[in-house]
């Protein structure tokens, strides 16, 4: 069975089509590239997966279930875990306030252990700041623990995005355009994090990116879209030479 399911999505914008017919299948461990040209859809296609629009045709379903008219914070407990394009971190919070807050919905104290900070309210504190550290020294940030989100260097700020994503535990990451404004050198090392990620974490990656070479090294699998439609679908060899993938980019 599929991990994640989309059966005929789309969705209008007043007579804008942003999206129309989008089927994917994603497998239990795969890492897909979701590539198209600025204004395709795929963000769109990401705010749908995820509770922020409601999909005006079609239906998505994880493990089977279906989820479309669920809340984001629903759908976050059912395993998708998400990071943003324009980055969306608590600036004036530390960098490993950030991560541990994302964590929060494993806690199982309750308010007023919370409040009288019993024995329990510790333990567990210390159980989220241990797995928050440990996160974060998967991209090397430790050190930056205690910094303030806001003065971290942009390519860092990515990766706390990715960190605060991981930390809801997601069978399925969704990561739109985690390199934007990385230098080259990072981006390589960013594309070689994220396949790291998925073998140690076991989960599933869905990727946007507009750099078609950029994703064509890690995923297995490609998507592309272009004025909100599936052109094309297959490994990175294939969709190199496909012609109409090639006139969307060359058009663009
Ligand atoms: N809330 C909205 N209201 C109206 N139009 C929208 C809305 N959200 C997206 N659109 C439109 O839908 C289309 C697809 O936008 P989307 O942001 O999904 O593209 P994208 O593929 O993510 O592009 P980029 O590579 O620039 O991030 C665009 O024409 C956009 O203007
Ligand atoms: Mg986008």
């Amino acid at each position: 069975m599929s991990l994640l399911e989309t059966k005929n999505l789309g969705i209008a914008f007043g007579g804008l089509r942003a999206v129309d017919n989008f089927s994917i299948n994603i497998k239990e461990g795969e890492l897909l590239g979701l590539i198209g040209p600025n204004g395709a859809g795929k963000t769109t296609i990401f705010n749908m997966l995820t509770g922020v629009y409601l999909p005006t045709e079609g239906s998505i379903y994880i493990d089977g279930k279906k989820i479309n008219g669920k809340k984001p914070f629903q759908i976050v407990k059912m395993g998708i875990g998400r990071t943003f394009q324009n980055i969306r971190l608590f600036a004036n919070l530390t960098v490993i306030e950030n991560v541990k807050i994302a964590f929060h919905k494993d806690m199982t104290y309750n308010t007023f252990t919370g409040i009288f900070r019993l024995p329990k309210y510790w333990k567990e504190e210390d159980e989220i700041t241990t797995k928050a550290l440990e996160l974060l020294s998967l991209f090397d940030m430790e050190n930056d623990a205690e910094n303030m989100a806001k003065n971290l260097p942009y390519g860092k700020q990515r990766k706390l995005e990715i960190c605060r994503a991981l930390a809801t535990n997601p069978k399925l990451l969704l990561l739109d355009e985690p390199a934007a404004g990385m230098n080259p050198q990072e981006t390589k090392e960013l594309m070689e994090t994220i396949h790291f990620i998925r073998d140690k974490f076991k989960v599933t990656v869905l990727l946007i990116e507009h750099d078609m070479n950029l994703v064509m090294g890690i995923c297995e699998r490609l998507v592309v879209i272009d004025y909100g439609m599936i052109i094309a679908k297959g490994t990175p060899d294939e969709i190199k030479s496909n012609k109409k993938v090639i006139e969307a980019y060359l058009g663009s």
